[in-house]
């Protein structure tokens, strides 16, 4: 199986950083004896900058193995909503992903599962590929209801998608206490999350659909602890934050085995 490498740049980088960002990027991806070789023709490179920054972006990754991301979107077609960007709008702009219910925008946002799931929807409707986060707060894993939380989370933001559509579909396992804390999941900890969400969409979809789909950890994913993760059977790659937004950093993470 690929693995989807996918950094949510959240609310940084300008277009002019984000231009010198992918100066640096492509310099490190083509560097004699360091270009993408053979061995990581499977990674699968996915950037999604602030909306501002996406004109940039998609300049940036010319010629390069990398694709265009959304960090959000909004579900109705067009119309009165102020401020909001429709699945159409970014599949005319060549967006191939679109994270959706991710936890900050759960958080401050108050987005609950059935708006996830519109969103979710638009996306598969428009020939994108949601990037669907979910995960459980640090109390919730205290309390041992980590897995009734994020089953809940999979059934509610997955509802009405079809077996057909469901294999395009990207999970992101981000345990909110492993966000931007400098505290990950152990493998182990992220494996056993993986392997029940695996089941629950086994649950729902049948066991052939379950086989394909990925299924990302997310959660201070650095260097460092990269290549620990990635060895764990069920975990499919990363949806990476602060580490993502260095270039040289990025490319480690890309580079592990
Ligand atoms: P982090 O963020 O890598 O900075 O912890 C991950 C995310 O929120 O997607």
């Amino acid at each position: 199986m690929d693995r989807i490498i996918a950094a949510n740049w959240k609310m940084n980088k300008t277009a002019g950083e984000t231009r010198e960002f992918f100066v640096k990027l492509r310099k490190l991806l083509s560097a004699p004896g360091k270009r993408l070789g053979k061995s990581l023709k499977d990674r699968i490179i996915v950037i999604c900058p602030p909306f501002t920054a996406m004109a940039a972006a998609r300049k940036g990754m010319r010629g390069l193995r990398a694709r265009l991301g959304s960090q959000d979107i909004y579900f109705e077609k067009n119309g009165a909503y102020t401020g909001e960007i429709s699945a159409e709008m970014l599949a005319e702009f060549g967006t191939e992903f679109v994270i959706v219910g991710h936890s900050e925008r759960r958080k401050y946002f108050r987005e609950s599962n059935r708006l996830v799931n519109k969103k979710l929807l638009a996306v598969l409707e428009n020939g994108m590929v949601p990037i669907l986060c979910v995960g459980e707060t640090g109390l919730q894993r205290k309390k041992g209801i980590q897995e009734k939380v994020v089953g809940r989370q999979l059934k509610e933001c997955l509802e009405g998608v079809s077996h057909g559509l469901m294999q395009k579909v990207v999970i992101a396992y981000e345990p909110l206490w492993a966000i931007g804390t400098g505290k990950n999941a152990s493998p182990e900890e992220a494996a056993e999350m993986h392997a029940m969400i695996r089941g629950v969409i086994e649950g729902i979809f049948g066991k052939p659909v379950a086989k394909k789909v990925f299924i990302l950890y997310g959660g201070s994913v650095n260097k460092d602890n990269a290549a620990g993760l990635s060895a764990m059977k069920g975990i499919n790659g990363f949806l990476i934050g602060g580490a993502s937004l260095d270039a040289k950093h990025f490319v480690d993470i890309i580079k592990k085995p």
